[in-house]
């Protein structure tokens, strides 16, 4: 469909809006598998430590462990700096939900009524399921949806984007969060910035996403009527994520190859994450990419 095909900023290649779906619903058993078994399933970066580098030559299970604990305190970390209230009537919309874990984490932590938008169909179910095991099945919603086809006004108190607004037309996105936030609501974004352009071809392709830079985003924010509240780099504390992530990939392809049972996510994905996340470490390291969390408002 020529019409899904967009320009990226500055003449990049065209993005192609079709495959986001596609790549979401061929993932879904391995981010579970991964990255569950939930009720909270997370599909972002999680927060290190300052100088935290735990050693790697541990069980399979230690690994996903330290990986899941620290996809909830970058949330937790969030919650606290955004300054989430423990407002049980807030309503927050998660643009681009995955699985729910977001949505389940502001539920379960924070009283919110949450509205899940996805583009992957088939997570639906799953999300409710989980939704349901968290015991939050009355507050947290999902909905199959493109985000830039949101047409809601004055709706929710907040609304949080993590790791998912580098797949978006960040003019259309902001221009309808702004439209869907009440007057005085936040809008908080957990994404990866390019600041060495060199790397933008090598992670879009990796990640089929259109990151761009801060200074696209503060610019689109502000032209929907959003100004830049926070900013705050946590690139150095998301960057042992890599390690441990290329840790659990080794394991696994080790532990099919010792116990003779395949893994469900395939053993070429595996072996490409083992051999990507190292080099996608030191991409962090050098702040090549950074990782930032940034609170729009809009005004009152
Ligand atoms: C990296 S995952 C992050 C998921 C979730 N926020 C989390 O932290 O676990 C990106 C998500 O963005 C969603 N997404 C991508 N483009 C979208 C769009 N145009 N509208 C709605 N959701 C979208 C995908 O379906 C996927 O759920």
């Amino acid at each position: 469909m020529e019409n899904d095909l967009v320009m990226n900023d500055a003449s990049g290649p065209a993005f192609d809006e079709t495959q986001v779906p596609l790549y979401y619903s061929r993932k879904t058993k391995d981010i579970l598998h991964k990255y569950g078994p939930g009720p909270r399933v997370h599909f972002h970066l999680g927060l290190f430590g300052k100088d935290e580098a735990p050693n790697t030559t541990v069980a399979q299970d230690v690994l996903r462990r330290r990986i899941t604990d620290s996809q909830e305190r970058v949330l937790t970390h969030a919650a606290q700096q955004w300054r989430v209230d423990h407002r049980p009537s807030a309503e927050i919309l998660d643009i681009g939900c995955g699985l729910g874990g977001g949505s389940i984490f502001w539920a379960q932590k924070h009283g919110a009524s949450v509205q899940g938008l996805t583009v992957a169909e088939d997570h639906i179910p799953v999300i409710e399921d989980l939704a349901r095991r968290a015991g939050v099945s009355d507050r947290v919603r999902a909905r199959a949806q493109d985000v830039h086809e949101l047409d809601e006004e004055s709706r929710y108190d907040g609304a949080v984007a993590i790791e998912s607004s580098g797949y978006m037309d960040r003019e259309r996105l902001f221009a309808v969060a702004a439209k869907a936030l009440r007057p005085g609501g936040w809008f908080g974004i957990q994404e990866h910035f390019i600041c060495r352009p060199e790397w933008t071809e090598f992670i879009d392709a990796y990640y089929k996403t259109r990151l761009g830079t801060l200074t696209e985003y503060i610019r689109s924010a502000r032209q929907a009527g959003l100004e830049l509240e926070q900013d705050e780099d946590i690139t150095d504390g998301v960057a042992e994520f890599w390690v441990q992530s290329m840790a659990w990939s080794t394991a696994e392809l080790e532990r099919a190859e010792r116990t003779g049972e395949p893994s469900p996510i395939k053993r070429e994905r595996l072996t490409e994450s083992a051999l990507t996340h190292g080099k996608l470490f030191r991409i962090w390291r050098d702040h090549a990419v950074e990782t930032r969390l940034l609170l729009f408002r809009k005004g009152s």
